[in-house]
């Protein structure tokens, strides 16, 4: 990366920040690190879960037509070998001669034609061959083919295999859709862009089933349920780049794919995927296990193999989204009149980690600290809170604007009446994107902080 490119440099910033201020660490990090494999802190385990938390209600729980379901992780090799994935699932992998670096074939360089080393320069290459991505294991204390088993690469597979335990045990009927949140793992050869392409990594997947004649008009409808989600998690539509693939581009059981694709500071890249799959997975198992994983129309009195559409999308990516959509530098000025660079991550509220920091004006006033650690017990059972009583109230809200806290609640004389009656109980609340500050009641203040960020 070239330190001169502004996207460049935001994007160093940015991984700085998320380190600095524990949203993720680099994994295993005392021993040199694992490539591909990242540890979220404290304030990126919030913002995760916040980010997981809200996909579930959306899709789930506001929802008649869908169910959740949570499955393992390592499955029976059979299921791989069903869905392709042991015969297909792969990357071309190529080897510089020279330095011995491993690249993938599709995304290295070229210059008048030639395929180039990124690492070394060399044109020196070998052939592409077929890297299997999926992780191998072995279920069992005896390491032999018959116990041979893979981390899942995708949580697709478990819906489907369930299909029929799903239909008989919830009475859905089509359309309905079954999703599920939870890790995967791909061996990438080349793990890049920080979190984006890593080798474990979490998905929310949504399939959802329904008549052959259904599909393409679902896929349309999916789309525009996904691009308001984004948009109500802070991702705006104009951030958003829909690509419809083109036939031949998509996978040869795929009828419609569009790819939802996001301007990362490394590039326009893909968050989500949405593709039809016709009734390929349902009828693959089907043939491979000899179990009847079709639907049984009741009033129709037809039974058939439904048809899906799968949009899936990556719980990292879009983590990694909305810290780069939030990440803002401005020029203000202090208390003194000196210019300074304020770093803010304007989260949306409903995904900030922290909701609200509560500061006590003074730290040796035991009246303040008294008053502030009332509205923490009053705001904490609802919402995460921070209390911070450490050094100048500038200071501390400077803390919480780099953690993206969108409001903090100052406690001072005049909530604990000082200065007179008519203030006594209110406090300051001061709002991290404007940095305007306003006076509001403390009996009134969970349910204004309830309305937005829920
Ligand atoms: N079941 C379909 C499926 O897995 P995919 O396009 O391979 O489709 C879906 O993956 C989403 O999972 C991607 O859009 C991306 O958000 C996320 N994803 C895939 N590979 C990833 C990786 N190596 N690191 C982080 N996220 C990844």
């Amino acid at each position: 990366m070239s330190t001169k490119d502004p996207n460049a440099q935001r994007m160093e910033k940015i991984v700085s920040l998320c380190k600095r201020r524990g949203f993720i660490f680099q994994s295993s990090e005392i021993y040199g690190g694992l490539n591909g494999f990242w540890d979220y802190g404290p304030l990126g385990v919030e913002l995760k879960r916040n980010l997981k938390d809200f996909w579930w209600r959306r899709n789930v729980r506001e929802r008649d037509d869908m169910v959740g379901m949570d499955g393992s992780i390592i499955m029976n090799r059979a299921v791989w070998k069903a869905s392709g994935h042991e015969a297909t699932f792969s990357d071309p992998m190529v080897d510089c001669k020279s330095c011995k670096a491993r690249h993938r074939d599709d995304q290295l360089p070229a210059k008048d034609g030639a395929k180039y080393c990124p690492n070394c320069g060399s044109r020196d290459l070998t052939e592409p061959r077929a890297f299997n991505l999926m992780f191998k294991s072995y279920a069992g204390p005896v390491e032999s083919e018959d116990n041979m088993v893979y981390l899942r690469p995708e949580t697709a597979q478990a819906i489907f295999v369930n299909f029929r335990n799903v239909c008989d045990t919830s009475r859905k009927k089509l359309p309905f859709g079954i999703a599920q949140v939870g890790k995967a793992f791909r061996n990438e050869i080349n793990p890049r862009n920080y979190t984006f392409r890593s080798r474990e990594f979490e998905q929310m997947e949504i399939e959802y089933f329904c008549r052959a004649e259904d599909g393409l008009a679902l896929t349309d409808y999916w789309l525009e349920q996904r691009l308001k989600f984004y948009e109500d998690i802070g991702i705006p539509r104009e951030k958003i780049h829909v690509v419809d693939i083109p036939d031949g581009d998509r996978a040869f059981y795929s009828k419609k794919t569009y790819d939802l694709e996001y301007e990362f500071p490394f590039g326009i890249s893909e968050l989500e995927g949405i593709a039809y799959r016709t009734d390929y997975d349902l009828s693959a198992h089907i043939a491979a296990s000899g179990k009847p994983l079709d639907y049984f129309d009741q009033e129709k009195n037809e039974k058939f193999v439904p048809h899906v559409v799968e949009p899936s999308a990556g719980v990292d990516r879009t983590t990694l989204a909305l810290i780069c959509e939030a990440f803002a530098e401005e020029t203000v000025t202090d208390e003194k009149g000196n210019a300074e660079t304020r770093t803010v991550l304007r989260f949306h509220p409903r995904m900030a980690p922290i909701k609200v920091g509560i500061f006590p004006l003074l730290k040796n006033k035991p009246e303040l600290v008294a008053k502030a650690e009332e509205v923490v017990a009053l705001l904490r059972p609802h919402m995460m809170v921070q209390y911070d009583e450490a050094g100048a109230i500038g200071r501390r809200y400077r803390r919480q604007d780099e953690a993206g806290t969108p409001f903090c609640v100052t406690i001072d004389f005049d909530t604990i009446g000082e200065n007179g009656p008519e203030k006594q109980g209110t406090v300051t609340l001061r709002h991290r994107d404007s940095m305007e500050q306003e006076r509001i009641a403390i009996a009134d203040l969970k349910a204004w902080l309830l309305e937005r960020i829920s």
